[in-house]
């Protein structure tokens, strides 16, 4: 069984005191923070660039996480700036996601990803079947499985996902590989994260489910009880 890995998105945060936001996050005692950059046309919303990811990494050694929800992943300094951006406190790989849906040349950028010092990870939305990356899963460190149409927090999780996940951690068991399962989309500290936790996932992205609290370690800790159950 794969270490249970709580991974907020920062979309809810004060963007206006993002510092701060990830911070408490790391207090709070979160396994990795997740960053949604959107582009505006890959998801109908716009977020922001590397520069915000790489402003955070002064004021928190927590791993990063970035899913790139964006159109245009062929700009080599596009993809460096995400992966530098993404890096640990001490150089370490930063887990950078790429859509399968948004890359036509997804084997050699998430090589790319690997070549820069990057943890390459690969995303699904919801309508995508596994059969679209089987070619690469020997390739990438993690599988997002999204459990709903990214672009916005708050959104309603689809449980048809689950079929996803078990086809996912079935082959990921018998071809023996080392890829963790991560889930994104309506995750609560509810029958949501149980059922994907029993379905195989062990890392759970929790925006609005993690921001709903009094305070961030209320919503990671209880993420993290109820996950393990
Ligand atoms: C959706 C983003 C998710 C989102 C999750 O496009 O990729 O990470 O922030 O938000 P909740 O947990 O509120 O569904």
């Amino acid at each position: 069984n794969r270490p249970i890995q709580i991974i907020p998105s920062v979309l809810p945060a004060d963007w206006a005191n993002m510092g701060a936001c990830v911070k408490e996050l790391e207090e709070a005692g979160v396994d990795r923070i997740q960053f949604d950059v959107m582009d505006g046309n890959f998801v109908p919303n716009l977020t922001f660039g590397p520069e915000m990811i790489a402003a955070c990494r002064k004021y928190c050694n927590v791993p990063f996480e970035t899913q790139l929800m964006v159109s245009q992943y062929n700009c080599e300094t596009m993809l460096e700036s995400y992966v530098n951006a993404t890096k640990g406190a001490n150089g370490e790989p930063g887990v950078v996601i790429a859509h399968a849906e948004a890359n036509i040349h997804l084997h050699r950028v998430l090589g790319r990803i690997r070549d820069l010092g990057g943890s390459p990870s690969v995303a699904l939305n919801p309508h995508t079947p596994f059969e679209m990356i089987k070619n690469i899963m020997d390739m990438v460190d993690h599988v997002l499985v999204m459990t709903v149409n990214p672009g916005f927090g708050g959104q309603a999780y689809i449980p048809t996902m689950l079929n996803k996940i078990r086809e996912i951690r079935n082959f990921i068991i018998e071809k023996n590989l080392n890829v963790d399962i991560e889930v994104d989309g309506g995750i609560k500290a509810n029958w949501t994260i149980s059922q994907c936790a029993h379905a195989g996932a062990n890392c759970f992205i929790a925006g609005s489910g993690m921001f709903a609290y009094p305070t961030l370690k209320e919503g990671c800790d209880d993420l993290r009880k109820v996950a393990q159950e």
